[in-house]
């Protein structure tokens, strides 16, 4: 785990954005009805009331375009200008062609470099970074990054354990070089130890797809949630206070904290042993549940259209996941941002 101050030669922004849920809206009633649970249960133990659920035929790059596509015209960008596209996903359409090529084929970003990014929710943080060293390192121009999710398809809907938690969406940000603000640092971390307490067990080279592996149902998400929250609550501050140390700042300095969406509870342990007030914190779970790579764009663009962002805010991002992973960026408004 290493926090870097982001001082490349040139400054990098977000300078669009844009979002996608599915209509179909499933809530806790619904899942009462699927399996032995109930609404109190659910949103005592996770701050979730609703989630949306993709069509059967909606595939991560059919998730991903609205958001993609809304992003590129909030910048004011034509498909074509965009050379690097980056996909961060755990439910890609296929293992390949990327997704990201996927999406960049439909889009007509056809002067673009494309790929997909896999660490678990803690995806899109780290795609920002990657996307951030390539404009401030002048290899790239205008990068868009999506983080794209269709979970529903990988979950078990006969485990109360699991099928409480995630939804489907995706969110979508355009990054180019500004005068000033923008990115200021980031960190990232993976501790492969912890890879077994969150991972799709069936369908790739470990143990390939058999009537073995689709009987023992490895094909949908196996998960230790107990070992996850406490890894979670841990690895959000620790993360957060080391970037803060390493770019100068304190928590008090930050306007606005925009979490992963994976559990209430655990957006409030983490945003009280930062030290931040509820007003603070951005919450949306509530609506969307846990949407792994797509929450954190989901969460911003939703401050964002609540007026909870103002130009110059210090904006503090954070991400866990599979892997185990977590990452965490500061970002100043404004300086292009929009
Ligand atoms: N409805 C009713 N009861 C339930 C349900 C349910 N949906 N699910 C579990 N229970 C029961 C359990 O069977 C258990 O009963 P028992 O005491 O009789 O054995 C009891 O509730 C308590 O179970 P716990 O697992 O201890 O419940 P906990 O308070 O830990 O909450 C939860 C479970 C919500 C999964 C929590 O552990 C959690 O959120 N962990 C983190 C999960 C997570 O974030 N995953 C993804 C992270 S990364 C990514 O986003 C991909």
């Amino acid at each position: 785990m290493i926090a870097r101050v982001a001082n490349g030669s040139r400054r990098v922004a977000i300078t669009g954005l844009g979002t996608y849920a599915p209509e179909r809206v499933l809530t806790n009633d619904d899942l009462a009805r699927m399996v032995d649970t109930t609404d109190e249960w659910i949103v005592e133990r996770t701050g979730i009331r609703e989630r949306r659920i993709a069509e059967p035929a909606q595939a991560a790059s059919d998730v991903a375009l609205p958001a993609a596509r809304g992003a590129l015209e909030r910048a004011g960008i034509a498909p074509a200008e965009v050379d690097l596209l980056i996909v961060a996903t755990a439910t890609p359409d296929m293992f390949f062609p990327a997704t990201a090529s996927l999406v960049a084929g439909e889009l007509g970003a056809e002067n673009a470099a494309a790929y997909d990014l896999s660490a678990g929710c803690t995806g899109f943080v780290y795609a920002l970074a990657q996307a951030y060293a390539a404009v401030a390192g002048g290899l790239f121009e205008k990068v868009l990054v999506v983080g794209s999710e269709t979970l529903s398809k990988i979950t078990n809907w006969h485990d109360r354990s699991t099928c409480i938690l995630f939804g489907d969406g995706a969110g979508a940000v355009v990054l180019e070089a500004v005068p000033e603000g923008g990115f200021l640092g980031f960190e990232l971390g993976s501790d492969g130890s912890g890879g077994a307490d969150l991972c799709l067990p069936g369908g790739g080279s470990r143990a390939p797809v058999t009537e073995q592996t689709i009987s023992q149902e490895l094909h949908f998400i196996t998960m230790n949630g107990p070992e996850i929250f406490r890894f979670a609550t841990r690895v959000m501050v620790r993360s957060a206070e080391a970037l803060l140390a390493a770019c100068g700042l304190t928590i008090d300095d930050v306007d606005l904290y925009v979490p992963h969406q994976a559990n209430k509870r655990i957006i409030d342990h983490a945003a009280k042993d930062l030290g931040l007030p509820p007003e603070k914190v951005m919450v949306n779970i509530d609506r969307y549940g846990n949407t792994s790579s797509a929450s954190i764009p989901l969460a911003l663009v939703d401050a964002i259209d609540h007026g909870r962002v103002q130009p110059g805010d210090l904006i503090l991002l954070v991400g866990f996941g599979a892997g185990m992973t977590a990452a965490s960026a500061i970002i100043r408004w404004g300086g292009g941002s929009r």
